[in-house]
Order: C-alpha cells, then sequence, then structure tokens
C-alpha cells in the first residue's frame, strides 16, 4: 500500500516547501491585488478568507491533488454513507444524518436511522414545548425554572458551548447550568443556586457507565431527596440521554424521558442528537432546528464543492501543510465573539481527541507528524496575554480568527473596535515589521546607533505568520451549526489525509482504569502500597489531608 508520504503529490509538496525560504506573504499581497479575492471561500453563510497563508496557487493545487490522490472524496463519501469507517470499534459515523432533511434512508447497516433520527427529533422537540408551557412540572406542580445538564466530554461541553453562544436566543423563565467536573465544588455550587422543587436535572451519558456523570447525578438525587423531593417523584425531576435505557430506567428515570443515542455517534460529534437537549431547552427548539440546518448546509458544501473553493478540505489541508512541511506543533483559534469564547476549548476537544493519534487505521506506527496542540481564547483578551508569543515567538502558530460582523449588542464603538484589533491582529501577523522599519520609528530618540541597533532588533517582528480569518453577517443558529460542522469536517479531512481512524478515543482509557485502582487505594483500611512509590506517597497524603 502507498503510504502519504510516498504520494506523488506530497515529494511535489516537499519540492515546493524549499521556494518558501524566500515567500513572503507582504510580498505576495503588493504583487498580486487579487490575492485575497482569490483565496476566499463563501459557503454556508460563512466567508473564508484564508489569503494571509504561507500558500501560492500552486501549492494549494498539489495540496488538493495529494486530498486526490489519498482518497479523500471518497472516504467523505463513505461517512456520509454509513460505512464502517470507525474500524476499531466497528461502527458507521453518522453524526451527519443527525441534521439531515433530504435523505429518507441513510443506513447503518441493514438499519435505516433516518426514522429513529426523526422520531427522537419529534421527541424533543414535544419535551421542549410540555417543559416550556409548564405541561411537564417538578413533582409539587410548579414549572421548571431551572436545568441542570449533567455530562462530560462529548456529553458537555457542544451542549454548553452552542447554549453559551446562542445566548440571545435564549428563553425567558429557564436558566441553564453545567456540571462536568468530578470535583464536588462544581455539583455543590450549582445545587446552592436552585430550588429542587423546580429543578430539571438532564443526565447525558452515552454509556451512562461514566465515573464523572454518574457520582455527579448520584449526589444530584441524593441532594433533591435530601431537600423534600420523595424518592418515587425523582423521575420527575429526572431525565437521561442514553443509550443505556435499562441502566437510566433503574436509577428512577421513567422510560418515556430517557431518549435514545446510537453507537454510530461519537461523544464529539453528539450536540446534534438528544445530547443536544439542553441547548433546545435553552433557545427552543425552532433556533436547535436552525442550528442542524446550518450545519446540513456546511455538509451539503463539503459533499459538493470542488476541493480548491472547499472550506473544510482547504483548512484541513493547510492544517496538514503546516504540520508536516512546516514542523508546527499547535494552532490557536481566536474568537472575535465574547458569546463564542468556548469554541477554543470545543475544537480543542474535537481535533485532539480526534486525531491524538500515533497509529494508523491499520496499527502501523507514523512518519510523520499527526494532530497538532489547539488552543486559544477569546479575542481581544489574548492580545494583553498570549498574543506575543504568537507574534515574536520562535514557533510558527497559525491562527484562525473569527468575527461575526454585527454584533448583538451594538454598544457605542465596541464593536468597531473589536473588529479593527481582530483585523489588525491577522495583519501584524502577516505583514510583521523589518528591521529598518523598527529603527525608522526610534528615529528622535535621542539614542546611540548601539542602543538604537539593540532595541530595534526587539521590536522586529518576524511577520509570515500564517492565519484564516472567519467570517460571519451574524452569530445566528445557522451560521452557529454551520461553523461547528466546518470544524468537524475539517477534522475529518485532517485525520483522513493522515490515516488515522478519528472516531475512536483509545488513550483516555488507561487513566480511567488506573484511576478506579486509585480510588481503591485512597479507600482502603490498609496503608497504600500496591502502586509505585510515588503514588502510593500521594496517595498516604491525601489520607492524612496533609503534606
Ligand atoms: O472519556 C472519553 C469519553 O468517552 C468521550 O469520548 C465521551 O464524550 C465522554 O467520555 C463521555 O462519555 P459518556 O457520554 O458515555 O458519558
Amino acid at each position: 500500500m502507498t503510504t502519504l508520504t510516498q504520494l506523488p503529490a506530497w515529494q511535489q509538496l516537499q519540492q515546493q516547501r524549499d521556494s518558501y525560504q524566500e515567500f513572503s506573504l507582504r510580498a505576495s499581497f503588493a504583487a498580486d491585488p487579487e490575492r485575497a479575492q482569490r483565496m476566499s471561500i463563501k459557503a454556508a453563510a460563512l466567508k473564508l478568507d484564508f489569503s494571509k497563508n504561507l500558500l501560492t496557487d500552486d501549492t494549494l493545487s498539489a495540496l488538493c491533488q495529494l486530498a486526490r490522490e489519498a482518497g479523500l472524496e471518497q472516504l467523505r463519501d463513505g461517512m456520509f454513507n454509513g460505512d464502517i469507517i470507525n474500524n476499531t470499534e466497528g461502527r458507521a459515523v453518522l453524526h451527519t444524518a443527525l441534521r439531515n432533511s433530504q435523505r429518507t434512508e441513510i443506513n447503518d447497516g441493514d438499519n435505516n436511522v433516518v426514522p429513529e433520527v426523526n422520531a427522537t427529533l419529534a421527541k424533543m422537540k414535544q419535551f421542549v414545548a410540555d417543559v416550556h408551557g409548564g405541561v411537564l412540572t417538578g413533582h409539587t406542580g410548579k414549572a421548571f425554572t431551572d436545568v441542570i445538564a449533567i455530562g462530560i466530554g462529548g456529553s458537555f461541553l457542544g451542549p454548553k458551548v452552542a447554549t453559551e453562544a446562542l445566548r440571545p436566543y435564549a428563553k425567558d423563565g429557564l436558566k441553564l447550568h453545567f456540571v462536568a467536573n468530578v470535583d464536588g465544588t462544581a455539583l455543590a455550587e450549582k445545587l446552592k443556586r436552585v430550588n429542587v422543587e423546580t429543578t430539571l436535572v438532564l443526565m447525558s451519558s452515552k454509556s451512562f457507565s461514566t465515573q464523572e456523570t454518574i457520582a455527579n447525578t448520584v449526589s444530584a438525587r441524593d441532594h433533591f431527596i435530601a431537600n423534600g423531593v420523595p424518592q418515587s417523584a425523582i423521575g420527575d425531576h429526572f431525565v437521561a440521554i442514553s443509550s443505556n435505557v435499562p441502566a437510566a430506567v433503574e436509577f428512577g428515570m421513567k422510560a418515556e424521558n430517557v431518549f435514545p443515542m446510537w453507537d454510530w455517534v461519537g461523544g464529539r460529534y453528539s450536540l446534534w442528537s438528544a445530547i443536544g437537549l439542553p441547548i433546545a431547552l435553552a433557545v427552543g427548539f425552532d433556533h436547535f432546528e436552525q442550528l442542524l440546518r446550518g450545519a446540513e448546509a456546511m455538509d451539503k458544501h463539503f459533499c459538493e464543492a470542488p476541493l480548491e473553493q472547499n472550506m473544510p478540505a482547504v483548512m484541513g489541508l493547510l492544517s496538514l501543510w503546516y504540520s508536516n512541511f512546516f514542523g508546527t506543533q499547535s494552532q490557536v483559534l481566536l474568537s472575535y465573539d465574547h458569546y463564542l469564547r468556548g469554541l477554543p476549548a470545543y475544537v480543542q476537544q474535537l481535533d485532539m481527541e480526534s486525531n491524538g493519534k500515533s497509529v494508523d487505521k491499520d496499527g502501523n506506527p507514523f512518519d510523520y507528524q499527526t494532530g497538532p496542540v489547539i488552543w486559544g481564547g477569546e479575542g481581544t483578551n489574548g492580545q494583553h496575554a498570549y498574543h506575543q508569543l504568537i507574534h515574536q515567538g520562535t514557533a510558527i502558530i497559525p491562527a484562525d480568527f473569527i468575527m461575526p460582523l454585527q454584533s448583538h449588542n451594538p454598544i457605542g464603538k465596541h464593536h468597531n473596535m473589536l473588529a479593527a484589533n481582530c483585523f489588525a491582529q491577522a495583519q501584524a501577523l502577516m505583514q510583521g515589521k523589518t528591521f529598518a522599519e523598527a529603527k525608522a520609528e526610534l528615529a528622535g530618540k535621542n539614542l546611540d546607533e548601539a542602543s538604537l541597533d539593540r532595541l530595534a532588533s526587539h521590536k522586529v517582528m518576524p511577520g509570515n505568520r500564517p492565519s484564516n480569518t472567519l467570517l460571519m453577517d451574524k452569530l445566528t443558529p445557522f451560521t452557529l451549526g454551520a461553523l461547528v460542522a466546518l470544524y468537524e469536517h475539517r477534522t475529518f479531512v485532517q485525520g483522513a489525509l493522515w490515516g488515522i481512524n478519528s472516531f475512536d478515543q483509545w488513550g483516555v482509557e488507561l487513566g480511567k482504569v488506573l484511576g478506579d485502582a486509585v480510588l481503591a487505594e485512597i479507600e482502603a483500611e490498609t496503608q497504600p502500597n500496591k502502586l509505585d512509590a510515588s503514588t502510593n506517597a500521594l496517595v498516604a497524603s491525601l489520607r492524612q489531608g496533609s503534606i
């Protein structure tokens, strides 16, 4: 089998890479007034300007050629059609079926998933209407005022980040709270703020066996009972989203209040399923449907646009270009929108849990670098903190700037100032500042030549630092759906080209098993002696409650 690095386009890219010693983004823009327009893509109400990348038209062609030689389009179609692409778990990968409104048949093996997806959406819609309309209430008949959503990983971040992002669409009268961490403080702080009589708990766990989620749900149930909710009425206050219905019923939930999850939806790809119920409760089912429609529009674009004009493909290919040909090890996401402040953490989970792998689908070790570290935060805050390293550090860190053009809160000049900062940061990374420019700025400061040179060298900005700018008219449920689906597909593109199974996560398992063994030692009668010397000592300190 030909590996990625043996493909002709890879060899071609390697040759092209040498010419980038001379490449200047500043010069490319000066020489080519069409560059920004040509290197832009509009799709699903988003616009990607990728012109500030270390990229020529020839390199873009070679990258797309690499994608074709690696069979990206066939792999993509296989995912959409229910092929068992999660080969280590023997599962199809059909999160795109959750937001499909066109096809009547999408098969997971012999099973058409479309009817069950539609039935679950209908059930969610009814549930949301009943909670909002006061038809479903707490055990004393009072309408719900608060929802505590308990879950972790993919059963937490998507709903939390989307609910936060869609705050302008929030329904009055229902507050959403999220609890993930097993640190009792996380739960206790939420429980302090709610009245159990009017609180609904949504427990999201595909497996119904995740330690943190079970512990939080059990402790929440204890709190409800201790605060006057009869054991027999727990089913009025606790609802589950899980593929393990018997476990949820045994816990005390009503069978009709368990929303299904399926093997063919990975946790980090699940916000479109009933795992998104907290979002629908927060903003209404109509807005949740708009979120699905935005994602569906991005799916259509991903399936139909030629690779050169295909937003997820171009972003995935650029990521590969930097990782494998420039040795970059991280990427930064910069949300210039307060409502989107959670997006970097969301994409971090999505990308790093999907592509943080060292062997290919067949178990062969890679001879090239794979998943980068994803990090980031909210603009403009980062400009007064970590942007220093992006501008002047020794490593190249490709950046994604994300910016809605209209604000939900147009106060004074704030939005123009926000936009100016966003655009100027991308510009500064691209053009940099030469030694001569830095020195010229210091002219007239009464410095001798040696001091001038020394100071100027600190002010030099290398420039040629790549970035994408992603724009949308406004942050809406539709544009959010498109944005999240864009990052899902970018992750897919990278994983597919690298030969990764992006849909398993075996690396998280050992820690869970060892965590159980350590917990057993913490709670044992005897002094800890079953672990390594360091861990035994840590356990002993914990038991003493003192260092
Ligand atoms: O530990 C990783 C993981 O399995 C994620 O992939 C998943 O989203 C999360 O834990 C929660 O799992 P569950 O929904 O089964 O509780």
